[in-house]
């Protein structure tokens, strides 16, 4: 900024849009800006007019962000991704990329996270959508109901929110492809580290980078990855609709996904071991976790998944408990935290009839499988003896009183 100026002037310029920098960082900065310049108002016009690629608002996207993106779509090999402000955010523009709109039918699976749960059986209804639930691990229904209903896409997680239903994703694209639908597939719980939806028929593959990506619970995010032909629409969703991630969440994001793969293995690695430990204890009335050959999806897991890979994430029954006891349990647990969230470095544990799948009421819990027993467990990166410690101390001192 020319000396000489006011020192109200120089005091907004000085130091910004120095010289194009001659160096690299290593890792990508934080474009903490809304705008980006060009040299000339015709560069900016060909920008706008998808001539040229760059950058103009950041709703309309971000290097910190395309970063991100790039790093994503490479993970679940894939050509494409875009990132939002939360998983619901992105779950949300998915359902509007695949065509569900006032006059469309839409199938989503019943055993599904508790707010995709409610914008599928409360918000689209509102909107002119019809909605029908299903259980995706039963095929034969799956068929039928995608031939009466007729979607324009379906809604499912690979690993599902929170019994740990595995689908068989490679058969279900194909039905619904079919028929002509859209298959969304929120890979939350399974990360590309386990499964990579888009190698197996999907058109959208939903993340909460919330989760496993970031891995810290620091920040909340969303992204979707897809063919470069889908992101074309999705982009123009997120520039009208906005529900971007910002820059410095990107980059927190970006840096968590560094040891996905390393985290997941010991997240993994513990899960299977304390879900072993879980079968055994005369507490427990049940365990959903699909390393167990009692899980009925453990085959199909093992053919779908990594070998010896099946997630991070367990529920389980505690026996006769009624959710008084339910929580005393939890609340007698040291180690593991009684957090709402999941897929973070510190073990977690939810209630899901009081969080996660609160949106649905009684009866819709019970239809799907959730009882009022039903504990949630994100298992961490900690040491699995000490997590098991922990469970066995709570167990015992919850019935004790
Ligand atoms: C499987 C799954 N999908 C989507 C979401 C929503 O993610 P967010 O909280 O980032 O909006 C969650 C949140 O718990 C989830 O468990």
């Amino acid at each position: 900024m020319a000396k000489g100026k006011s020192i109200f002037t120089r005091a907004v310029h000085a130091g910004e849009r120095g010289a194009k920098p001659d160096f690299k960082p290593v890792a990508t900065p934080i474009y903490n800006t809304v705008g980006f310049l060009y040299e000339s108002l015709e560069d900016l016009d060909g920008v706008l007019g998808n001539e040229r690629e760059g950058y103009v608002y950041t709703r309309y996207g971000n290097p910190t962000n395309a970063a991100l993106e790039e790093a994503l779509a490479n993970l679940e090999e894939s050509e494409a991704a875009l990132t939002f402000g939360s998983g619901m955010a992105a779950v949300h523009a998915s359902l509007l990329a695949a065509g569900v709109k006032a006059q469309t039918a839409l199938i989503s699976a019943y055993d599904i996270y508790g707010a995709t749960y409610a914008l599928c059986a409360r918000l689209f209804p509102e909107l002119g959508v019809r909605v029908q639930f299903v259980d995706v691990t039963n095929l034969e229904e799956l068929k039928k109901t995608l031939s009466t209903a007729r979607p324009v896409a379906l809604i499912l997680e690979t690993i599902s929110n929170p019994l740990m239903k595995v689908a068989d994703i490679p058969a279900i694209s194909k039905m619904a492809h079919q028929i002509g639908a859209k298959v969304i597939v929120d890979n939350t719980f399974a990360t590309p580290v386990l499964f990579q939806p888009l190698k197996h028929g999907v058109d959208f593959c939903v993340h909460s980078t919330t989760k496993y990506i970031a891995g810290h619970g620091d920040v909340l995010g969303g992204a979707i990855v897809t063919s470069k032909e889908n992101r074309s629409p999705l982009h123009e969703i997120i520039k009208m609709t906005g529900g971007n991630l910002g820059p410095t969440e990107a980059w927190l994001t970006l840096r968590g996904l560094k040891t996905l793969p390393l985290r997941m293995r010991q997240h993994c690695q513990n899960a299977l071991e304390v879900a072993r430990w879980l079968e055994s204890h005369p507490r427990v009335a049940r365990v959903n976790y699909p390393g167990l050959p009692s899980h009925p999806q453990h085959e199909l897991a093992k053919r779908l998944f990594p070998p010896g890979l099946f997630g991070g994430m367990i529920s389980f029954e505690i026996k006769d408990a009624e959710k008084k006891e339910v929580f005393r349990f939890m609340e007698m647990l040291e180690l593991i935290l009684p957090a709402t969230t999941l897929g973070d470095v510190y073990s977690l544990t939810l209630y899901p009839a009081m969080s996660s799948h609160r949106a649905l009421g009684p009866e819709e819990r019970a239809r799907v499988g959730i009882s009022d027993r039903l504990v949630r467990l994100s298992v961490g990166i900690e040491d699995a003896a000490e997590i098991i410690g922990d469970l066995e101390r709570a167990l015992e001192k919850s019935y004790r009183g």
